[in-house]
């Protein structure tokens, strides 16, 4: 339910500081009272507001083989780290709301939008962690990572901020939704299979916000070298790939052909991308 009582501000201030998962799912409704009269924050926080329980690890677990899925703690450990990356891009688009300028009405569309694809990673969440619920565990069973806030957290502008978060880290989902549903329906395991299609579904719209919204700050640029540009060391376009690279999901989120094969041959010898 959206909460009509919060301000923009304290939601998104909220959802990134607060260390109660349940601040962190609350919704807003994004009418025309929106209060965007709040200056923006000025440094990056070291990271986002965490209980004990949910503290970024250094553990790393081995996410489980494809074949393997149809075990209940593997596909525990499969919805457990999607679980941690919808919790990730939430708490990164709190940041940008919080961060990002909005100075003009075009930055304040765009915070709403962010709002609005914000809104549907907690929908993701939720899905995810009602998935590993069915299967016995709890959203801290296992260790979380920290590695999408290490390198995804340090934009700028909204270009920058789309770059990183809409043309690689979602992009690259969109390869692994589409993988990991596949997956599910070969294993037989239609809960899991529609939660991933609904995922991609919604994955699909949010690259295509960062890709209207490159095109119309790129210039004279071909979209491809404004992208590359404007990704932070040690990120690079081989990162917007996931398990098997779909080009048609691409063409949905409006990038052209010259973009996706600029993105296809991309070879940084980054081991992901060879799995
Ligand atoms: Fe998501
Ligand atoms: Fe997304």
């Amino acid at each position: 339910m959206a909460e009509d009582n919060l301000s923009f501000h304290d939601w998104a201030n909220s959802i990134l500081f607060s260390s109660h998962l349940e601040d962190k799912l609350r919704k807003i409704s994004l009418n025309h009272r929106v209060d965007f009269s709040f200056s923006p924050m000025n440094d990056v926080p070291a990271g986002p507001g965490r209980s004990e329980l949910h503290l970024f690890s250094e553990k790393q677990l081995k996410f489980p083989k494809a074949s393997q899925l149809y075990l209940k703690q593997n596909l525990a450990i499969a919805m457990h780290a999607f679980a941690n990356h919808e919790l990730l891009a939430i708490e990164l688009m709190a940041l940008a709301i919080l961060i990002l300028p909005h100075h003009t009405e075009q930055e304040k569309k765009w915070k709403l939008g962010i709002a609005q694809s914000l809104m549907e990673e907690q929908v993701h969440f939720q899905l995810y962690v009602d998935r590993l619920k069915s299967c016995g565990y709890d959203f801290g069973s296992f260790p979380l990572s920290g590695f999408f806030w290490q390198r995804a957290s340090h934009f700028k502008n909204f270009s920058e901020y789309s770059a990183v978060m809409s043309l690689t880290l979602e992009a690259a989902n969109l390869d692994f939704a589409n993988y990991y549903q596949k997956i599910f329906l070969e294993l037989g395991d239609q809960v899991s299979a529609s939660i991933l299609e609904k995922v991609l579904m919604d994955e699909i719209k949010h690259v295509k916000f960062g890709v209207s919204l490159l095109k119309k700050l790129k210039g004279d640029h071909s979209l491809f070298d404004y992208y590359q540009s404007l990704l932070p060391f040690p990120l690079t376009p081989a990162r917007s790939k996931g398990i098997d690279f779909q080009p048609h999901l691409r063409k949905l989120c409006g990038l052209d052909n010259s973009f996706i094969d600029s993105i296809k041959n991309f070879d940084d010898q980054f081991a992901i991308t060879k799995r």
